[in-house]
């Protein structure tokens, strides 16, 4: 104390990358954070191992928000003004990332989130950005997958109509299957607090659906697959989205599930070379196999260094305009090509359980 020197004053300092992370590191959400934060750190090691950008070594510095929205607000705001990031990484809950979001586009920072797919969450504003797909393609690719590779007509939804990710996903798929003229027999939803979901199960099996339809973290998915078992629902009956890519799911309710599909960013055993040898590496540092959040969370940390590389300046804004004009960056998951809504234009993977085990199954494209 004492010594005068302002924060940021360093020499140190003055010749790194400040990028700051907020992800939940603890509280319902955990494994997304974790998953998401170990992609994140390969590409760190990686960078840096090659000097760097622009001959500068990068920093990521991490906050956990608790998987809570006001959380993930103050741990922006706390980056921003504290740590004087140049860019931000974050989040992987649609509902946090919209948060944290409207905090970094209003400060002028820009942001990239890695997996959040809700449409609302770019619509903040310039400075928000994401490398995945978006809901709207997702749900439709649902409700597509459903009628057309699995022959159905009739389907059941279940969701939690407190949470924008899993709301949102339903809407954009019941609106699909209204076009196809794939017939939703029973729609059921909950509240995130909810863990008893035995009447919405039996109603729903009481419609004589032939999937269900399922849009739900992994962590509502497990009670909801062992549940739907007891109530005498094949879990092969079962489709979701993204949320359902956490080790959890498979090691706590595999036997149950085992069969059912869901559309996904990613799938470790995916045949793209450019996905092997992030396997590959991912394996040798944390002796497993990487999630479609580590490979996301991999993804947006090595597209904002090519941007902060490319950029014209080493400013926020000029960060900004570069990550706006990527195009066909070769990433772990795909080739991803940022678009003019700030969204990522790329194929979608199809994953299925199969012996308690995440297995991919095909690569579409959504054009
Ligand atoms: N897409 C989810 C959301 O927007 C988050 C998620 C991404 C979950 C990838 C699992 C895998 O909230």
């Amino acid at each position: 104390a004492g010594c005068g020197k302002k924060d940021g004053a360093s020499p140190a300092a003055a010749n790194e990358w400040k990028v700051g992370a907020y992800l939940s590191l603890s509280g319902a959400e955990t494994q997304f954070g974790k998953d998401t934060q170990e992609g994140t750190e390969l590409a760190v090691e990686e960078i840096n191992a090659k000097g760097g950008v622009k001959g500068k070594k990068v920093r990521v510095i991490f906050e956990d928000d608790k998987s809570n929205p006001q959380e993930a607000t103050n741990k922006v705001l706390q980056l921003i003004n504290r740590d004087k990031v140049v860019a931000l990484l974050g989040e992987v809950a649609s509902s946090r990332s919209k948060a944290g979001g409207i905090v970094a586009n209003k400060n002028k920072v820009p942001m990239i989130t890695p997996s959040s797919t809700n449409p609302d969450v770019t619509k903040v504003g310039p400075f928000v950005f994401r490398v995945c797909f978006t809901d709207d393609v997702q749900g439709q690719m649902g409700a597509r997958f459903i009628k057309e590779k699995l022959g159905k007509n009739k389907v059941a939804v279940l969701y939690a109509s407190d949470d924008l990710y899993s709301s949102g996903l339903a809407n954009e798929f019941k609106s699909e299957a209204k076009k196809l003229g794939l017939n939703v027999v029973a729609e059921k939803s909950f509240l995130k607090s909810e863990t008893n979901f035995t009447t919405y199960l039996n109603e729903i099996k009481s419609a004589e659906p032939e999937a269900i339809y399922a849009p739900v973290y992994y962590n509502a998915m497990v009670p909801i697959a062992r549940q739907a078992k007891a109530a005498g629902l094949a879990g092969s009956m079962f489709v979701g989205g993204d949320g359902w890519h956490a080790d959890s799911l498979v090691h706590d309710a595999g036997e149950e599930m085992e069969g059912a599909y869901f559309t996904n960013h990613f799938s470790p055993d995916m045949p793209a070379p450019l996905s092997q040898a992030f396997v590959k590496k991912y394996v040798e540092k944390f002796k497993r196999e990487p999630s479609a959040l580590a490979a996301q969370g991999y993804d947006a940390a090595m597209l904002l260094f090519d941007a902060m590389g490319r950029a014209k300046g080493d400013t926020p804004e000029a960060i900004r305009d570069a990550i706006a004009e990527t195009k066909d960056f070769q990433g772990a998951t795909g080739a991803i090509t940022i678009n003019a809504d700030r969204n990522a234009d790329k194929p979608i993977v199809i994953v299925q359980i199969k012996g308690k085990k995440f297995t991919y199954f095909d690569t579409v494209s959504t054009k």
